[in-house]
């Protein structure tokens, strides 16, 4: 395998405080969250040591300069995601709750029974669930995508699916379990075919691809700080202006009103009327600093060594009797590597690799429609990231025989 040009993950991995413990770590579980580099880390602590106040609400220095850092990062989000503008970023505390807070407001206030809305059948549970009580309570009808044999997204499926009848088409950009990159274009193309909003769950991709949301188009966009080398807690939610703008607020409270009388309230500009009670301020915070650490890598090269890995432990496991690889790479891949192995159980599995120092997630992954389809109540999946090397994927598959050693040829 050649290094990505470019890209020095050794440079990249020694930027993060966790890798310098005793033991050795080899940490491939960064689908379910990333590692902090040291600037992140640096910045939370920062902000409680130096910045702590809250936000919006203190006309004394100390909350002027929380406030500036708390709205720096949305600064930052904003260029991120292809130069959008700084109303349309809202701060949430993450991808679910982004998903929830559109099912609920706009869900609620636009669609009603009988409305169709399409999803695909390899939805994380955070872009099902939501859904699911939506129909519960207003009554409107959900529709699939499937995959196809090779678990891409079956698009001639989803032309006949999304209809004159469809409001809205709610994908991932990339599967948390297979890793793959579905073609949002051509499904956001669809749903404008037929006047249907977007909403696109970018929890996968963000950290692995950068995207301009000014050139995709969508209605929404949902992601996570903590996939993005960023805090837990804080989550954005993208929207248009005018989608947005025609919402109700979701949470009512402090610091999303314009004024409150005994009669009744009205509510603060974008963003702030998503934004009701005091944010995650350092968290936020964090996360600007996480922004900046991912501009600052060359991200396609980022992605390309993330890919090699995962084709790295593809290739050595294809040829493993005994494992069912969920996952074809491809260049619509991040490598994230899904398999399941016919005689050791996922659990077994990631608890052996624990004892190698390896951290490996097994389960349904939070998508157990998916596990219905690869015909396995649970998978084990290995997702590698920028602060991995080659010796992780070693380490991993030497685990992997020795677990055999173990379990299957005793
Ligand atoms: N959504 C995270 C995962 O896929 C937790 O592991």
């Amino acid at each position: 395998m050649l290094a990505v040009s470019g890209f020095d993950p050794g440079k990249v991995r020694s930027q993060f405080p966790i890798f310098q413990q005793q033991e050795p770590l080899h940490y491939l579980d960064s689908a379910a969250t990333s590692q902090k580099p040291q600037s992140v880390i640096d910045a939370v602590n920062h902000a409680y040591t130096k910045l702590n106040a809250n936000v919006h609400r203190g006309v004394y220095r100390l909350s002027e300069a929380a406030t500036k850092a708390f709205e720096d990062t949305r600064d930052k989000i904003a260029q991120f995601l292809g130069n959008v503008p700084r109303e349309q970023v809202i701060f949430t505390s993450g991808t679910t709750a982004s998903i929830n807070l559109v099912a609920r407001s706009w869900g609620e206030s636009e669609l009603k029974a009988g409305d169709e809305i399409v999803l695909t059948v390899s939805e994380h549970h955070s872009n099902l669930v939501p859904w699911h009580q939506l129909a519960a309570k207003i009554g409107i009808v959900i529709k699939y995508i499937p995959l196809k044999d090779n678990l891409r997204l079956d698009l001639e499926a989803a032309k006949e699916l999304i209809s004159s009848k469809t409001k809205l088409v709610a994908c991932a950009h990339v599967s948390n379990v297979l890793g793959i990159i579905h073609p949002i274009k051509e499904v956001i193309a669809l749903a404008k075919k037929v006047g249907a909003k977007t909403l696109i769950d970018g929890a996968q991709a963000v950290p692995h691809l950068s995207t301009s949301l000014s050139e995709l188009d969508c209605d929404f966009y949902c992601f996570s700080s903590h996939k993005m080398l960023g805090p837990t807690g804080v989550g954005v939610l993208y929207g248009k202006k005018q989608v947005l703008d025609a919402m109700p607020p979701f949470l009512g409270g402090g610091d999303m009103i314009e004024s409150v009388s005994l009669e009744g309230s009205t509510y603060a500009p974008l963003p702030y009327k998503f934004e009701a009670g005091t944010p995650a301020i350092a968290e936020v915070i964090g996360l600007g600093a996480a922004v900046d650490f991912l501009t600052s890598l060359d991200r396609q090269s980022a992605l390309e060594h993330d890919r090699q890995l995962g084709q790295y432990a593809f290739e050595s496991l294809v040829n493993n009797p005994h494992v069912t690889l969920h996952t074809q790479p491809g260049d619509d891949w991040i490598g994230t590597l899904t398999f399941t192995h016919k005689v050791i159980h996922p659990h077994d599995l990631a608890a052996f690799q624990d004892s190698q120092g390896v951290c490996i997630r097994a389960g349904h992954h939070c998508a157990q429609p998916l596990m219905s389809i690869l015909k396995s109540p649970a998978t084990t999946r290995m997702s590698p990231y920028i602060y991995n090397d080659r010796s992780d994927i070693d380490a991993f598959l030497a685990a992997i025989a020795k677990a055999e050693d173990v379990f299957v040829n005793h």
